[in-house]
């Protein structure tokens, strides 16, 4: 059978490493034929913890797994990895400023970065979890001149993930008759879920919330005061229902991302990703930016071209494409790209 595919995970100690490492060792992401080697990626403190998830991979016993190494080392972790998943970060502690947290996340997305650019295989491909993704993508790419800068990602598929759910509800159609939804933007407050050219089983989901909530007007209300603000801030209503943070959905979303990227987006419309942007839609070209995308395959996204986007809608893309350019330059200051 074809040699293993070798899959970087940092942060493998933690929560979403945790429910992320089995559904890769199943065979979810990548396919059930399809051998993976895991390389877990921790600093000292989360070593035992990673330790202790590899012993439970072996018990798990999983036909496609490969292989499990842990290491802190992360020219180890990178060498020859045709993925990596950076699920690692360093959270905002309290009292915490935004520089403070673009510094802490610098001092680890930069050296990843680097060590990625030396040690990665050829076609290695980036998706950045840990927060502020989008960010912490943009300075890893910068670490790695040598590495093509549409390899390097960010997940924005779990924002994508709960506007279905939410429009799903909302219309009582099956999550499965939905296509062609949009997250633009950061992954953040300001982030812009779009369903103006989503559609139910065919028809165009603003009709069907105009039928169903009373017309165009109360629609438009739904949107702006329900349906965006809910998705852009379920992260803390899960805190706040759960106790926890998002954990097996973020880990579920990221298996979509990569699955998607790898084996492509087939007959079931776009999908949403932070990508390198090209210039498309605005948005200024090298910004880690969600969009919608397709795949056929391989690992090459392309941005869904020439969408017809209204003045509300290029307000929201504008305000969250402001946020991160904002972000940029304050890594930029930092000298951290
Ligand atoms: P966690 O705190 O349980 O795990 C993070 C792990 O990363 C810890 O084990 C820590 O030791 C490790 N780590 C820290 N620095 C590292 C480094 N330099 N190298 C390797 N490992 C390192 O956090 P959890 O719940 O697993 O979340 C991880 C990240 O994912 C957070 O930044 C969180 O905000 C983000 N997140 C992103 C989502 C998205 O949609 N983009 C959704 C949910 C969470």
């Amino acid at each position: 059978s074809d040699a293993p595919v070798t899959i970087t995970i940092t942060g493998a100690g933690g929560q979403i490493g945790y429910a992320l490492l089995f559904r890769i060792a199943s065979g979810a992401m990548l396919g059930a034929d399809v051998p993976v080697r895991l390389r877990l990626l921790e600093i000292p403190q989360g070593l035992r913890a990673a330790e202790g998830a590899a012993l439970e991979l072996q018990d798990a016993a999983f036909a496609t797994l490969a292989g499990v190494d842990v290491t802190d080392d992360a020219a180890t972790a990178f060498d020859g990895a045709n993925l990596a998943l950076l699920v690692g970060a360093r959270p905002r502690g309290p009292g915490m400023e935004r520089g403070d947290l673009l510094a802490a996340n610098g001092g680890i997305f930069g050296p990843q970065g680097r060590a990625i650019n030396d040690h990665a295989a050829d076609d290695v491909r980036v998706v950045v979890v840990g927060n502020p993704a989008n960010t912490n993508a943009l300075i890893a790419r910068a670490s790695a001149p040598d590495v093509p800068a549409e390899r390097f990602t960010a997940l924005t598929r779990l924002d994508h993930s709960r506007a279905l759910g939410q429009l799903a509800a909302t219309l009582a159609v099956p999550v499965g008759d939905l296509r062609d939804l949009t997250i633009w933007g950061n992954h953040s407050a300001t982030q812009f879920p779009d369903v103006s050219h989503a559609t139910a089983a065919g028809r165009p989901v603003p009709e069907l919330l105009a039928e169903r909530l009373g017309g165009v007007d109360a629609a438009q209300r739904h949107l702006e005061d329900e349906f965006i603000p809910r998705v852009a801030r379920r992260g803390a209503e899960i805190i706040e229902v759960r106790g926890s943070s998002s954990v097996a959905s973020a880990a579920s979303a990221t298996i979509d991302h990569v699955h998607d990227w790898m084996l492509g987006t087939g007959d079931r419309g776009w999908t949403s990703a932070a990508v390198v942007s090209d210039g498309s839609y605005g948005v200024p070209e090298g910004l880690v930016s969600s969009f919608p995308v397709t795949s056929e395959g391989g690992g090459d996204w392309r941005i869904v071209p020439g969408l017809e986007l209204d003045a509300f809608a290029r307000g929201r893309l504008g305000a969250s494409v402001a946020e991160l350019v904002d972000e940029r330059d304050a890594v930029r200051a930092l000298g951290l790209i």
